[in-house]
C-alpha cells in the first residue's frame, strides 16, 4: 500500500508540481522561510514575500544580526506576525547555538523558536532528504480521505493516529517531493468541501472515494466564532505629524498603529476618552469614515476619527511622526483604511 501510493503520488506530482520559487532547492534555511511564511497563508501571496525576504536576508547570519524593526516592515501586510518574531528569534538561536548552521535532525530542530512539528518535518524533508512526514492542514485531509480516518481530527488520539499515518507513508527515496506532493494534492486536488476526484492519482486506493463520503471528511474541530471588537480609530494631528503607537501586545507586537480607543463613542465625548487614553488635549475635527478588518480570532469594527491638538511631546508609548517617518514604521493591514486617511490629512 504505501510503496503503491508513494508511486501514484510521486508520478502525479511529477507531471502536476506547481513551479514555485523554493523548490528544486536544498537550502535549509530557504526551506524554514517559505513553511513559515506559507503557513496560514496561500502560495500566491507568499511569492513576493519570499524573493524580498531572501534578497534583504539571504542567509541565518543575516536575519540573525537584523534589527526586528527591518524584519517586521518586510513582513508587512503578510499577517501573523508573531512567526516573523520567532523566525527571528529562531535565527538568533542557529546563530548562536549552531554555529549559524541549520541542524538536520527533527530533535534538533525542534529545539529552534518558530520551529513546530510541521516546520521540523518540512525542513528535513526536503533540505534534508530524511524520510518523516510533514502533516499541516491539507495533509490531514488527503490522510484521512484516503485511509477514512472519520473520527473528529480535534482529537489528540485521531491526530495521532493521522500523523502515524503519515508517517508511514513516507518513503526512503524522494520524502521531500512526497511531502509537498502531498501538499499540492491537498491545495488543487482533494481540497475542502467536494474534492474533484475524478483528477486524482490516489482514488483507486482511497478509502473515502471507495465509500463515497469524501465530502464529510475530516471531520473539523468546531471554532469559536470571531470576538467582534468595535473601536474608535483615532488621527490625531499636531502640526504636520501625526500620533502613533508602537504596539506591546502579543497581538500586533511592534507594530503601529494610530490610538485605538475601545467602544464607539459619540462624538462629543471622544476627545475626553482620547484624554484619558493618551493623556493629550484634543479637540474633534472631522468623522473619517468606517472600516473592517477581520482577524483569525477578532472583528475589529473601526470608526476614523480626526483630532487635532496643540501638544508637541507624545506621551511614553507613543510618537509623533511626520509622513515621510509613518512610511518607514510596520503598519498592519487592519489600519489600512486609516492609513489612508493619515496620508491625506498630512500631504503638504
Ligand atoms: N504549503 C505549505 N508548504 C508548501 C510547499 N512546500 N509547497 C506548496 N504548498 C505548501
Amino acid at each position: 500500500m504505501q510503496e503503491r501510493l508513494s508511486a501514484l503520488l510521486l508520478r502525479w506530482y511529477d507531471a502536476n508540481a506547481r513551479v514555485l520559487p523554493w523548490r528544486g532547492i536544498h537550502d535549509p534555511y530557504r526551506t524554514w522561510v517559505s513553511e513559515t511564511m506559507l503557513q496560514q497563508t496561500r502560495v500566491e501571496t507568499v511569492m513576493g514575500y519570499y524573493e524580498r525576504f531572501l534578497s534583504r536576508f539571504p542567509t541565518v547570519e543575516a536575519l540573525a544580526a537584523a534589527p526586528i524593526e527591518d524584519v517586521l516592515k518586510l513582513w508587512e501586510g503578510l499577517g501573523y506576525y508573531r512567526r516573523a518574531h520567532n523566525l527571528h528569534r529562531g535565527a538568533q538561536q542557529v546563530a548562536a547555538d549552531f554555529g549559524g548552521v541549520m541542524p538536520d535532525s527533527v530533535d534538533a530542530l525542534l529545539t529552534i523558536s518558530g520551529i513546530g512539528a510541521y516546520t521540523a518535518g518540512a525542513i528535513a524533508s526536503i533540505a534534508f532528504d530524511k524520510p518523516v512526514p510533514a502533516v499541516d492542514g491539507n495533509v490531514i485531509r488527503v490522510v484521512s480521505r484516503v485511509r477514512g480516518v472519520r473520527e473528529n481530527v480535534g482529537i489528540p488520539s485521531v491526530r495521532r493516529r493521522i500523523e502515524q499515518e503519515a508517517a508511514s507513508l513516507v518513503p526512503e527515496q524522494r520524502p521531500g517531493d512526497f511531502n509537498q506532493a502531498l501538499m499540492d494534492l491537498g491545495a488543487t486536488v482533494c481540497v475542502p468541501g467536494t474534492p474533484s476526484c475524478e483528477r486524482c492519482p490516489l482514488r483507486d486506493i482511497c478509502d473515502a472515494y471507495a465509500a463515497g463520503d469524501a465530502e464529510d471528511i475530516p471531520e473539523l474541530p468546531r471554532k469559536n466564532p470571531p470576538r467582534v471588537i468595535d473601536y474608535d480609530v483615532c488621527l490625531i494631528l499636531s502640526g504636520s505629524r501625526i500620533l502613533m503607537r508602537q504596539r506591546t501586545e502579543t497581538m500586533l507586537q511592534g507594530l503601529w498603529v494610530y490610538p485605538l480607543a475601545e467602544g464607539h463613542h459619540p462624538q462629543k465625548q471622544l476627545p475626553a476618552a482620547v484624554r484619558r487614553l493618551t493623556k493629550l488635549p484634543v479637540v474633534y475635527v472631522a468623522s473619517m469614515g468606517e472600516a473592517r478588518h477581520v482577524f483569525t480570532h477578532q472583528i475589529w469594527q473601526m470608526k476614523l476619527h480626526l483630532l487635532y491638538t496643540d501638544a508637541a511631546k507624545a506621551p511614553a508609548g507613543y510618537r509623533f511622526v511626520t509622513l515621510e517617518e509613518m512610511e518607514t514604521l510596520t503598519i498592519p493591514t487592519a489600519m489600512k483604511a486609516a492609513l489612508k486617511a493619515a496620508r491625506e490629512c498630512l500631504k503638504p
